[in-house]
């Protein structure tokens, strides 16, 4: 393998089109994020037929965006690595259709990438990070306690059993009116507000079970804003805010601590948006004390971006996979079988 080996990265599974160029798996050149959020906020969550659109139309300028700012051109490309799944379908077939096409003019290998281990390759970049370690995967559209043996050995050790964590936290910003995307403004509202002003039920399941349940916060959340209104009693946001937040990073730490013992493993990484959470990360660390490492990728890698696409589809191609031009697009895509 050549000395700096370069991976362009494509990432367009959600409302992100992004595009990203990495050096070595590990350093990263560029990751240019074009965010759609002024075009969905208006309904409140994203719309997947104004993502694709809105993917299609950003994806060439994102593309030499990113190469820009590497200082590079397409030449310099030794891998094309794309989202292929978990994701909404047309979006993620704007990123697959774009790499297959660029592969192919390029004559340069293709590698299709699992979103999920992409949000936990984050916590590779910019470090000498790597495996065993236990990763907890929190972002819109999953919740999933992982134990990462290896790159690419992976062991599912809990996961939601409805709602996922980020979703919960956009739900419920909804129903506050905060807007959308919910998390990081139900993160700045419950800081003015007190987080034992109101107690919003976490399911428990049994001891080995590391099952979560968020549905249940949310309706206890949406129950108590109905019975206020109804009754004429005033609302504090930021405490409803905190006290949300509260019992879902309650839930998440928990179980987290319980995988963390079972596989005996020294680090924590948290991955995917909702480790942009300050009082997650907040909470993890002190409940951790000096049992174990917790470890978060920055903020700008938590949330979907390229350059951990980059990383991943860099680790899965040296364990010698490869895709071809059948690539396809999944909505439903698990990373425990090596599709
Ligand atoms: O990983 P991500 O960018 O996209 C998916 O793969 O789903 O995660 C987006 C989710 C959204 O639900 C968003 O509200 C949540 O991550 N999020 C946060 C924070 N920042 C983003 N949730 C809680 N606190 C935050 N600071
Ligand atoms: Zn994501």
């Amino acid at each position: 393998m050549k000395d700096k080996f370069i991976t362009l990265g494509i990432e367009t599974s959600c409302d992100e089109t992004s595009v990203s160029v990495v050096e070595n798996g590990r350093k990263i050149l560029s990751n240019a994020i074009f965010s759609q959020i002024k075009w969905h906020e208006k309904y409140g969550g994203v719309v997947p037929e104004i993502a694709s659109r809105q993917h299609l139309e950003a994806i060439s300028h994102v593309t030499q965006k990113s190469l820009e700012d590497a200082e590079i051109d397409f030449d310099s490309i030794d891998l094309v690595a794309v989202t292929h799944g978990p994701g909404l379908v047309g979006a993620l077939l704007v990123g697959v259709s774009y790499a297959k096409g660029l592969a192919y003019a390029l004559k340069k290998p293709l590698i299709g990438v699992n979103h999920i281990e992409g949000h936990i390759f984050a916590n590779f970049l910019e470090n000498d990070f790597a495996p065993p370690f236990l990763s907890l995967v929190v972002s819109g559209g999953h919740t999933h306690l992982i134990y990462v043996k290896d790159y690419g050995d992976y062991e599912l050790m809990g996961r939601t059993v409805d709602d996922a964590a980020g979703e919960a936290f956009d739900k419920v910003a909804r129903a506050l009116g905060l807007g959308y995307p919910g998390g990081p403004l139900i993160d700045q509202t419950a800081r003015l507000g007190n987080e034992l002003a109101i107690s919003f039920p976490v399911a428990h399941f049994k001891d080995e079970d590391l099952s979560f349940s968020f549905s249940g916060i949310k309706s206890a959340v949406l129950n108590y804003l109905n019975h206020q209104k109804q009754k004429g009693l005033s609302i504090v946001v930021e405490d409803v805010a905190a006290s949300f937040q509260k019992a879902v990073v309650d839930a998440l730490v928990e179980n987290t601590l319980k995988a963390a013992e079972i596989k005996n493993v020294k680090t924590i990484a948290l991955a995917g948006g909702v480790a942009a959470n300050s009082r997650l990360r907040e909470e993890l660390t002190s409940k951790a004390g000096t049992d174990f490492l917790v470890r978060f990728p920055p903020m700008i890698l938590c949330t979907d971006n390229a350059a951990m696409i980059s990383c991943a589809g860099y680790y899965r191609f040296l364990q010698g996979f490869e895709s071809d031009m059948t690539l396809n697009a999944y909505a439903n895509l698990n990373i425990f079988s090596n599709n």
